[in-house]
């Protein structure tokens, strides 16, 4: 199946099983805002919690708060929020579609990769055994015709977006012959800058109404907090605050489900570093942080380091960790060297000092940071796509089964009674008595065992526990494991344990 197809099974699935439904729904949605179902609230919460945990659990130089989402509107001036936080967009005159200028060259870009990819994979049918991947690219006239052509427009595009040249983006699009995928045609307008920041007035009176901005990253609330939470909390740097909220960014290109949102939820984190100490710093978070992702077992080949070209205005290092999505690898989180930007400009524009007495080294400085940033939505996006598997039982049957890692899964255990009589029911009811203290749980009496399995495999829940007219006898039950489908015998007393052993957000924590 092409992986589009997969993709908007994964988008159906998700509604059809309570995990994201479209905003709105009943009054045909909101483009690109999305509400999360009783599975997807459960799966978030627990990417949160994992997030959470490693960050202000496992450090104790890593303190966490929550800030509000309205802030006062010098902050986005100092920030560069309101004059550099734009995209570059253009309109089709035919179809009157918008599209980020940057984006439908950057898809122009990854077509040259897939042909070249396309190459590679007929050769390596072709030559079978004896294919030498890495000769093939360095000798084949036709990759290395449409590498040369590749290169060149990259080279092209990154320096048109470094010096943010309207111009030549536009002549790009032109000169590849860029055509809107709406109407065909190539009837372009000039490109312009728009800001991203959503605006609303606080305040009851027109004339006292002050113009405020909805955040789009909840990073600022961190800076703005620095010295509120370095003084109160005593900390020493290096330092650091996490902080989890919403976020809001009014995108142009809002696509592929909650991969690119308009109201997103961030997972930050800011470590206040001594000056000249941040790219140790940088190293270091590169690597935790992609740790936290392997843990996950997701494949350590589905992630990848890639370093930014076009810096943002106040970073001197970038780096995304992308996930292979079903569209490709695209950026998961944000890890940047954010230097004393944001500090330095809260300092000019509120007049307050913001500067660390570092006593070993006897001197005052504005510290320098590091950030990691993750979209919640985003992860979640990983996890559900990665996870969802379709697969062909010996019987000729279907099964679709949600591969959640168990410590994430929404449900971690669901109790069955074999039938509903035979004093079955009230002994599974004994059995959620002993467990629901500790795993979320679904107490499922209908139909038939082999339907509750399905219905427990759609959403990912790692364990089935069925309870039968043994049961009654030896004090026994079946516990059945999602990816194996195997089942085992166990003592009702020794369940807990069991699960515990698998779902265990604090083993899953441990590992790290
Ligand atoms: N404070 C830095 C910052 O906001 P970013 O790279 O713009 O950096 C960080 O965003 C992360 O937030 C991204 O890696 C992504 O996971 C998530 N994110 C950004 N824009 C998003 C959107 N429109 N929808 C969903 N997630 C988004």
């Amino acid at each position: 199946m092409a992986q589009e197809d997969v993709f908007k099974k994964i988008v159906a699935h998700c509604k059809e099983y309570g995990f994201v439904f479209p905003s709105s729904d009943i009054y045909d949605g909101l483009a690109a805002v999305y509400d999360y179902g009783q599975n997807g609230v459960e799966l978030k919460n627990n990417i949160k919690q994992y997030w959470w945990q490693s960050m202000v659990l496992l450090h104790d130089n890593i303190v966490g708060i929550d800030s509000a989402i309205f802030m006062h509107p010098t902050i986005w001036k100092a920030s560069g929020h309101v004059d550099a936080f734009n995209d570059p967009l253009i309109d089709n005159r035919d179809s009157k579609k918008r599209y980020r200028a940057d984006v439908l060259i950057e898809d122009e870009i990854a077509k040259y990769d897939d042909k070249i990819n396309k190459e590679v994979v007929k050769a390596a049918k072709r030559f079978k055994e004896n294919f030498d991947e890495e000769k093939y690219r360095a000798t084949s006239p036709r990759v290395l015709e449409l590498q040369q052509k590749r290169d060149a427009l990259h080279a092209r595009y990154s320096a048109a977006m470094n010096a943010m040249d309207l111009n030549e983006l536009r002549q790009i699009i032109l000169d590849e012959e860029i055509v809107c995928p709406i109407s065909g045609t190539k009837n372009w307008t000039e490109v312009r800058q728009f800001n991203l920041m959503f605006s609303t007035e606080m305040g009851s009176t027109a004339d006292g109404a002050m113009k405020v901005y909805l955040r789009p990253e909840t990073a600022q609330g961190i800076f703005v907090n620095y010295l509120n939470v370095q003084k109160t909390g005593r900390m020493k740097i290096p330092f650091g605050i996490a902080q989890i909220g919403k976020a809001f960014r009014n995108e142009i290109v809002a696509r592929q489900f909650i991969f690119r949102m308009r109201e997103f939820e961030q997972m930050e984190m800011q470590f206040f570093v001594r000056p000249g100490t941040e790219m140790e710093w940088f190293s270091k978070w590169k690597e935790t942080r992609m740790k936290w992702h392997v843990n996950l077992g997701m494949g350590a080949e589905n992630y990848r380091f890639h370093d930014h070209e076009k810096l943002a205005h106040y970073a001197n290092a970038a780096t995304d960790i992308e996930f292979n999505f079903p569209f490709g690898f695209k950026e998961l989180e944000g890890i940047h060297s954010r230097t004393n930007f944001d500090l330095g400009n809260h300092q000019k524009f509120s007049g307050k000092k913001i500067e660390y007495f570092d006593p070993e080294e006897n001197t005052s400085y504005t510290p320098y940071v590091i950030e990691t940033s993750i979209g919640v939505d985003r992860m979640c996006l990983a996890v559900l796509a990665h996870s969802y598997t379709v697969e062909q039982l010996e019987n000729g049957e279907e099964r679709v089964v949600m591969r959640i890692p168990a410590p994430l899964a929404p449900i971690k255990v669901a109790v069955m009674p074999l039938v509903k009589k035979d004093g079955l029911p009230e002994l599974a009811q004994k059995v959620v008595d002993e467990l629901k203290y500790d795993f979320s749980y679904q107490y499922d009496e209908k139909d038939s065992i082999g339907k509750r399995y399905r219905r427990q495999d759609a959403i990912g829940t790692p364990f089935c526990v069925t309870i039968d007219h043994d049961s009654l006898q030896d004090g026994c039950v079946t516990v059945r494991e999602r990816d194996t489908m195997t089942q085992e015998r166990v003592r009702i007393e020794y369940l807990r344990a069991l699960i515990d052993k698998k779902v265990s957000l604090t083993n899953l924590l441990r590992n790290l």
